[in-house]
C-alpha cells in the first residue's frame, strides 16, 4: 500500500491529485469541473454503483472503486471530494482524515450537530485541510452581497426572510430517495443549510427564537411545512418558511430588507438591490470565485476561502435546531 502524500504540492503549483467519492448528479458535475482546472489532478473515482464508477474511470482514463477506503489506499492523492449522501460522509471524512488526506466534503458536512462536531473534532490539530463546499459562499450573488453587505448597502437592517417553496419534493431534477428521507433529506437540511451559511457568513450568528414543523404520518419522510423565527445577535429578525407538496411554482429566495435598501438572491440567481420604494435591479457585474482554487491555494499555500469544519458545524447545529422545533 502507498501512503497518500499530502506533502508533494505544498508551497508548489504542481496540481493537487484529488479522488471523488459519490458519482451521483453533484459529484459528476463537480468531476468535470476538477477535470476542467488545471490546480488539479483526477486521480481515482469511487461509487458503490460500480456501473457509475466504471463508466466514469472509463471517460477520464483513472482507476475506478466501489469502497472509499480502496479509493483512499490506492495511489498517492492528496485530497478527496465527498460528494456521497450526507449519512455518508462521516466515515468517508474519518477515513481521509486517518490517511491524512486534505477533505473537501459536500454540505450539509453531516446530517446531524453531533456527528459534524465529531468531524469537527477530528480535523482539529490533524494537519489535513478541510472544508465543505458551500457554493454560494463562491457563486457570484455571494462575492456581491458581500461586497454590498461591505458597502452597508442595506444600513440599519429591518429583517431577513427565506422563503423554500418546493411543490414536489424532492424536485424532478434531484430525485433521489436519501432526499425525500427524515434521516438524511429534506428541504431544510438540502436547501435550507445554504441560507444559514450565507446568512452566517454576511451577518453572524443566528439564534432560534421558535420554530414549528410538520412531518408527515410517514416517519421516513421528510418535512411538508416549517415555520421559524430566528435573530441576528442585533436583534434583526430573520424569518423561514418552507412548504412542500403544495400547488405552484416552486420558489426559493432570500431577502434582506434594510433601512437604506434591500438586497436579494431570487431563484437561486444573481444578486438583486433595490433602493427603498424602487423595484429590484440584478446586477450581473460580481465574477464568481472557485471553491476547488480557494482549496488548492489553502492546500498549496495555507491561505484562501473555503468554509472549515468549524463553521459547517455550527451551520448544521441551527439546521437540527430548526428540524427539532421548539
Ligand atoms: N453544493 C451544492 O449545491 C449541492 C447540490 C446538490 C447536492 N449537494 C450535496 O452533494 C451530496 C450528493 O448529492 P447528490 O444530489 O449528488 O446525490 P446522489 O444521490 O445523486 O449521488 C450520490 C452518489 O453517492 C453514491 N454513494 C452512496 N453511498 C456511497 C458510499 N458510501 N461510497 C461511495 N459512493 C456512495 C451513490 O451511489 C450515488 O451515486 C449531498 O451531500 C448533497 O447534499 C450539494
Amino acid at each position: 500500500m502507498t501512503l497518500p502524500s499530502t506533502t508533494a504540492t505544498v508551497g508548489t503549483d504542481t496540481p493537487i491529485r484529488i479522488g471523488v467519492v459519490g458519482l451521483g448528479w453533484f459529484g459528476t458535475m463537480m468531476a468535470e469541473q476538477f477535470a476542467a482546472n488545471p490546480n488539479v489532478r483526477i486521480t481515482n473515482v469511487c461509487d458503490r454503483d460500480p456501473a457509475r464508477s466504471s463508466e466514469l474511470a472509463a471517460e477520464y482514463g483513472i482507476a475506478s472503486h466501489t469502497d472509499h477506503r480502496a479509493l483512499l489506499d490506492s495511489e498517492a492523492l492528496d485530497a478527496v471530494y465527498v460528494a456521497a449522501p450526507p449519512s455518508q460522509h462521516r466515515q468517508i471524512v474519518l477515513d481521509a482524515i486517518d490517511r491524512k488526506v486534505h477533505v473537501l466534503c459536500e454540505k450539509p458536512l453531516a446530517p446531524t450537530g453531533d456527528d459534524a462536531a465529531q468531524l469537527h473534532a477530528a480535523a482539529v490539530g490533524s494537519g489535513v485541510v478541510t472544508a465543505v463546499n458551500f457554493p454560494l459562499q463562491y457563486a457570484s450573488v455571494g462575492v456581491g452581497w458581500r461586497q454590498r453587505r461591505s458597502e452597508r448597502f442595506e444600513g440599519s437592517l429591518t429583517c431577513i426572510e427565506i422563503l423554500i417553496r418546493c411543490p414536489l419534493w424532492p424536485r424532478p431534477y434531484q430525485n433521489v430517495a436519501w432526499v425525500g428521507s427524515r434521516q438524511e433529506g429534506g428541504p431544510i437540511m438540502e436547501i435550507g443549510t445554504h441560507f444559514v451559511q450565507l446568512i452566517r457568513s454576511l451577518y453572524g450568528e443566528l439564534r432560534i427564537v421558535d420554530a414549528h414543523v410538520r412531518w408527515p404520518n410517514d416517519s421516513d419522510r421528510s418535512e411538508q411545512w416549517a415555520l421559524a423565527r430566528m435573530e441576528l445577535s442585533d436583534g434583526t429578525p430573520v424569518v423561514m418558511r418552507v412548504v412542500c407538496g403544495v400547488g405552484g411554482d416552486e420558489s426559493v429566495s432570500i431577502t434582506c430588507d434594510g433601512e437604506n435598501g434591500s438586497l436579494a438572491m431570487l431563484e437561486w440567481g444573481q444578486l438583486s438591490e433595490a433602493r427603498p420604494g424602487t423595484p429590484f435591479r440584478t446586477s450581473n457585474e460580481f465574477q464568481p470565485s472557485s471553491v476547488i482554487d480557494e482549496f488548492c491555494s489553502v492546500v498549496r499555500w495555507g491561505h484562501g476561502s473555503i468554509v472549515d469544519f468549524a463553521e459547517a458545524h455550527a451551520v448544521q447545529t441551527v439546521v437540527d435546531g430548526l428540524r427539532q422545533g421548539t
